[in-house]
């Protein structure tokens, strides 16, 4: 795990968007992994903005989102596909069919999740996937408890992430309770992973994130053995790291051919 260390949530947000803007040149028909949360929306305001002054071309990039609310519809004001409408779909020259969603109103949700795990199969996997951080260590939408193996499937929200999700929907009674998510599987199967977290409200899930044990109970842990995934944070997410000094030689003294 390459954990990179900025100064300030601005600077985190940039070399994220640097990285995908550079998966992207080297590989226009890239399939990417997209998450949702208030913490990747600067990253995507910063590639809307290197689309527009011509730096990047959407036209062959297939994405698949990480996370849908049950009973949701995509114009649902609320929904994930409707934030990733309003912060980058509707803004780069993306081809519609090459947008995937989990549908939050599947009929079958096993056979729907199926067919999502399918078809990312018959896209070639998932070159990079983003991914924020839960406080309870949840990536996508995989709570505590969740299996380390699992694929897509409908989870049941934990009480803390309904309340720290229910600022779109005015009060946590509002939130769905259950969401369909990709599994830690189905992650772990990125070629790349690249995880993003800023605030000091991140710092203790980082800490055990990546350097407490791998365990069910921080499904994020299961990164430690991902073969390729860089975690980006600021300063205040990074606050409880212990190795914080060791990360910030390794990045000083990267190769340059390592070098974004
Ligand atoms: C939701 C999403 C996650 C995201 C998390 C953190 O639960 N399903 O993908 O990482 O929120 O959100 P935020 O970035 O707002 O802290």
């Amino acid at each position: 795990m390459e954990i990179i260390i900025k100064p300030n949530a601005a600077e985190a947000q940039q070399e994220v968007a640097r990285i995908l803007r550079r998966q992207i040149q080297r590989q226009p028909d890239s399939v990417l992994g997209l998450a949702t949360g208030s913490t990747p929306i600067p990253v995507y305001a910063a590639l809307v903005k290197m689309h527009q002054q011509g730096e990047l071309d959407f036209s062959r990039v297939i994405t698949f989102n990480l996370d849908e609310y049950v009973g949701l519809a995509a114009d649902h004001p609320c929904s994930y596909r409707g934030f990733m409408q309003q912060h980058l779909f509707g803004k780069v020259n993306l081809t519609p069919k090459n947008i995937h969603f989990p549908d939050g109103l599947a009929k079958d949700v096993p056979a729907h999740c199926a067919e999502y795990e399918a078809a990312i199969g018959g896209a070639g996997g998932i070159d990079l996937q983003l991914l924020g951080i839960g406080r309870d260590g949840h990536i996508g939408f995989n709570e505590p408890s969740s299996s380390l193996a699992s694929r897509t499937r409908i989870k049941t929200l934990t009480p803390q992430t309904v309340k720290d999700n229910a600022k779109c929907f005015g009060s946590p009674d509002q939130v769905p309770r259950h969401v369909i998510t990709m599994g830690v599987g189905t992650i772990m199967d990125s070629r790349h992973c690249l995880l993003l977290a800023t605030g000091e409200a991140k710092a203790d899930v980082i800490a055990r994130m990546a350097e407490g044990a791998i365990t069910a109970d921080v499904p994020a842990s299961a990164l430690q053995m991902h073969p390729s995934c860089t975690v980006v944070v600021d300063e205040a997410a990074a606050a409880k790291l212990k190795r914080h000094e060791y990360y910030r030689w390794v990045y000083e003294n990267k190769p340059p051919w390592q070098r974004v």
